[in-house]
């Protein structure tokens, strides 16, 4: 019998360019450090199943309940011609779903190179990339891939939907501040609301698409060099600009007032928006304290290094 295999994947933050992303626009992503262990072994049911916590779910069944990893198993087990070779898919999760931190993909990302590798195959960052977009398509319509790139490759990367992503490197090791409002939302209802702005005032938006790629491209220089009140200043330009299309709330204008002040550079929406979590940018000495600060109102607040590490395969 075919032994278990597990694989881990981050979830990500977007520090720069999100929606304007899926329009054409640069972009810069990092992965963090929570993340998602999907594990594949046999099932003893004779049918193919997936859980994660409480939730379970045959994958021939059409509950609505897991569709990306369900989309990418079907695929999979079809392509490896694996129907009578039932599996048993587990997920274990420390991202919020549904908080802008890239929890869908990194379970897409984690489920595609379990699988593969169950069935006897190690694809290419390339094959599964395509894979994992592949089952995202279900859930989310027109994503740009970002979330999927991120983590997969860890680390942080400058993305552009058409030429793909480039690895960023920080001379001094980059801390910032996350924290999930408890805010859910859909990231596809969210990306269909920026494209009626767009529609609405595509002269605008134009403009605003190109903005978001300087700032993407001077936030690598400020992540060359390390300079984190350069980075804050961009993440006040950026979420003005989120709040001019639309995806700022209340919640998150709360969060954003509440973590402004003595030390810290800037904070705003990373993801979607419309809720989810936003990133903030503070002198290092401070960075911990404000975020234990805000525990006990947010407690999916933490601080992580912008140097995690990808996909990998876990014992
Ligand atoms: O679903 P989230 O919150 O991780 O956001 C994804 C980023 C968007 O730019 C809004 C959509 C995309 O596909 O790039």
């Amino acid at each position: 019998m075919t032994a278990a295999v597990s694989a881990s994947a981050p979830g990500k933050i977007i520090l720069t360019g999100e929606h304007f992303v899926v329009h054409g626009s640069y972009a810069v992503a990092a992965g963090i450090n929570r993340r998602v262990r999907v594990t594949v072994k046999p099932s003893k049911n004779g049918f193919s199943s997936i859980a994660s916590g409480k939730d379970s779910s045959k994958v021939a069944s059409e509950d609505g309940k897991f569709r990306a990893a369900k989309t990418i198993i079907r695929k999979l087990v079809q392509d490896y011609e694996q129907n009578s070779n039932p599996i048993e898919v587990q997920i274990d999760s420390d991202i919020p779903a549904g908080s802008g931190l890239g929890s869908s993909a990194a379970v897409s990302v984690a489920c595609t190179a379990a699988i593969t590798k169950y069935f006897g195959n190690i694809v290419s960052s390339k094959d599964l990339f395509a894979l994992a977009m592949f089952g995202e398509k279900q859930v989310h319509g027109n994503p740009s891939g970002i979330d999927i790139e991120a983590s997969i490759s860890g680390g942080i990367i400058l993305f552009n939907k058409s030429t793909g992503a480039k690895t960023i490197k920080t001379q001094n090791r980059v801390s910032l501040g996350v924290i999930y409002s408890g805010e859910k939302r859909s990231t596809s209802l969210l990306v269909a609301k920026v494209a009626r702005q767009r529609d609405a005032h595509p002269n605008f938006f134009r403009n605003l698409t190109k903005s978001a790629s300087y700032q993407s491209l001077e936030l690598t220089d400020a992540l060359n060099r390390g300079d984190v009140e350069r980075i804050g200043t961009l993440f006040n330009i950026a979420q003005t600009e989120l709040e001019w299309i639309g995806v700022s709330t209340p919640s998150i204008q709360k969060i954003i007032e509440r973590v402004s002040g003595e030390g810290t550079y800037g904070a705003k929406i990373t993801g979607a928006g419309g809720g989810g979590s936003i990133i903030v940018a503070a002198k290092p000495q401070i960075l911990s304290s404000l975020i234990n600060s805000l525990i006990a109102n947010y407690p999916h607040s933490f601080v992580t290094q912008l140097n995690q590490e990808g996909l990998r395969w876990e014992p």
